[in-house]
């Protein structure tokens, strides 16, 4: 049986020992890996330890005002807000292919996280990696790694207290520090973010649909007392006809994926009950504007991916 009271003791423990002078930095996405290690650190290294939230413009409906919410103003933590959705949305400009948009992605929240890594001359890189990051699939294991060089040659020394944790266990060690339930039960989203959610080019516009179509989901499924791994809005590339008044017109295509699992490498897609799903769709076509159909993606993983892209 987990020990979380334990766990949390040895990790302060481990953060003592190994972090003597200087600051610490660590991404904080809000998801529930790295806020975990967030609070750890900030529990030991109080403002020794900067906390970077990078709003790329891809994030959740109200993620950035939740962020500050909890981690600033209940915690008192170090946290830096970095705005930097101009820079993301110039870099992806007329990009289509997934890989691509991803590459763009991670190059910008890197030459951004590295801005501050140097700003606040940090010595320390907190991760809240977990077990199955460093696991293979393949039950070997991948070569062990305990600096991290940025771009520039700047070497920081790695701190990860989650390494030996699985999902479950850093859920249980969220409730046991107290963190909101939207925190501790939040579900896994993508690094990219809403990026990867609509098919094709990103534009401020189409992120915006998404984002709206994406909230309405999370809202209705928690409604219904749901508890999907995933759920989710996707923007579709192409319109599909749909009719206005009595006038065919054109109009943008959401489809909508939840989706049960335990590790996210095979899941299922969930049986969610007809009228939740109907209120999901008169949302998104009453709601946002340009919306005239919504698609519900049955296929399980494999053989899809739980994303689209
Ligand atoms: P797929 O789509 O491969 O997703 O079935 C498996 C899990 O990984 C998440 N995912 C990502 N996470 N960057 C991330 O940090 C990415 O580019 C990315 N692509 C997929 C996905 O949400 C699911 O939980």
């Amino acid at each position: 049986m987990f020990d979380a009271e334990k766990f949390i003791e040895e990790a302060k423990a481990q953060i003592t020992n190994q972090v003597k002078e200087g600051r610490t930095i660590i991404g904080l996405s809000g998801g529930v890996d790295s806020s975990v290690a967030a609070v750890l650190g900030h529990s030991v290294l109080s403002d020794r330890l900067v906390a970077v939230f990078v709003d790329h413009g891809f994030m959740r409906k109200g993620e950035e005002e939740e962020i500050i919410k909890v981690f600033q103003e209940r915690l008192g933590m170090n946290l830096r807000v970095v705005k930097a959705q101009e820079r993301f949305f110039e870099a992806l400009k007329g990009t289509e292919d997934p890989e691509k948009k991803r590459k763009i992605v991670g190059k910008v929240f890197i030459e951004v996280f590295e801005e501050e890594a140097k700003r606040v001359d940090a010595k320390y890189l907190m991760q809240g990696t977990i077990a199955p990051d460093w696991i293979e699939s393949s039950g070997g294991i991948k070569s062990h790694h305990n600096v991290a060089g940025l771009p520039s040659g700047m070497v920081l020394e790695l701190v990860e207290p989650l390494r030996d944790l699985y999902k479950d266990e850093v859920r249980i060690v969220a409730r046991a520090l107290g963190l909101p339930e939207n925190i501790s039960e939040r579900m896994p989203f993508p690094g990219p973010g809403l990026a990867v959610r609509i098919i094709g080019e990103v534009t401020p516009e189409r992120v915006k649909i998404v984002k709206e179509a994406n909230a309405i989901v999370e809202e209705e499924i928690k409604k219904a007392g749901l508890m999907p791994w995933q759920a989710f809005a996707v923007l579709f590339r192409d319109k599909s006809v749909g009719v206005k008044g009595d006038i065919r017109d054109y109009g943008h295509t959401i489809a909508i994926r939840a989706v049960e699992s335990v590790d996210a490498m095979t899941a299922v897609a969930m049986d969610i009950p007809w009228g939740v799903l109907k209120t999901i769709q008169r949302r998104i076509t009453g709601e946002i504007a340009g919306v005239t159909r919504v698609l519900y993606d049955v296929t399980d993983k494999p053989p899809a991916t739980i994303e689209f892209e």
